[in-house]
């Protein structure tokens, strides 16, 4: 495991899922567990670097020597993120609701009729809007979750979202995934593809580091 050192840099994460809040008991969610952008945030600061970590809610001890923001909402993790500019990378690690409640109920919604239809509003894209910000860090990841044409998938996330590389999840290969301590990512970039794992989450944090480091200048 190379080592490399981060020192003097000052880099952004986000993690774990968000909750949109329907009313005051109930909320739309994911499974995200937080753990790869965890485990990025300590690999990060364990070899030197000043390092954000904006996270969605989730069960897990802050890394040592990590500056973490707890936030519930989309709309908060942007605030959040945006305000931690500026940085010398963002790694949008982080499953972002697409959508939310366009109105939070007040009160608690009694049942009534047989359906009830929610009404929902996408949430601003962070990792689109990070790479297109005065304050833009050098290094803009994201990740995807893809389940099948994960290259195709990528690739056009890479261009539309305006980022620098994309850790596409492959989902499905044995012991990866949400829970999972351990995943499989491909990282892609403008010309360029890396397989790393199937490995533990703290293992690939280093090398997504590494991967990193070859883009900024020395
Ligand atoms: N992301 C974000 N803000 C959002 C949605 C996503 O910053 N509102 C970021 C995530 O943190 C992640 C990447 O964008 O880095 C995921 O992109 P997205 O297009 O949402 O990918 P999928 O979840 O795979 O969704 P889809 O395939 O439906 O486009």
């Amino acid at each position: 495991m190379s080592a490399a050192s981060l020192s003097g840099r000052r880099i952004v994460v986000s993690a774990g899922p968000t909750f949109e809040d329907i009313d005051p008991v109930r909320f739309i969610g994911n499974r995200s567990s937080g753990k790869m952008g965890f485990a990025i945030a300590e690999a990060a600061a364990r070899r030197g670097a000043k390092v954000v970590l904006v996270a969605g809610p989730v069960s897990l001890a802050t890394p040592a020597d990590v500056e973490r923001i707890d936030v519930r909402s989309a709309r908060q993790m942007r605030e959040a993120v945006i305000a931690a500019l500026p940085a010398d990378a963002y790694i949008g690690a982080a499953a972002v609701a697409d959508y939310a409640p366009a109105v939070i109920a007040p009160g608690k919604i009694k049942k009534k009729d047989e359906q009830l239809t929610l009404e929902l509003v996408r949430t601003p894209d962070i990792l689109a809007e990070v790479a297109v910000h005065e304050r833009r860090p050098t290094v803009v990841v994201g990740f995807a979750a893809e389940t099948h044409d994960v290259e195709f998938y990528a690739r056009g996330k890479l261009e539309k979202k305006r980022v620098d590389m994309i850790a596409a999840n492959r989902v499905g290969v044995a012991g990866s995934g949400f829970e999972s301590d351990d995943n499989a990512l491909t990282v892609y970039w403008a010309d360029g593809a890396l397989a790393l794992g199937p490995a533990p989450k703290t293992q690939l944090a280093d090398q997504l580091l590494d991967l990193i480091l070859t883009r900024w200048p020395a």
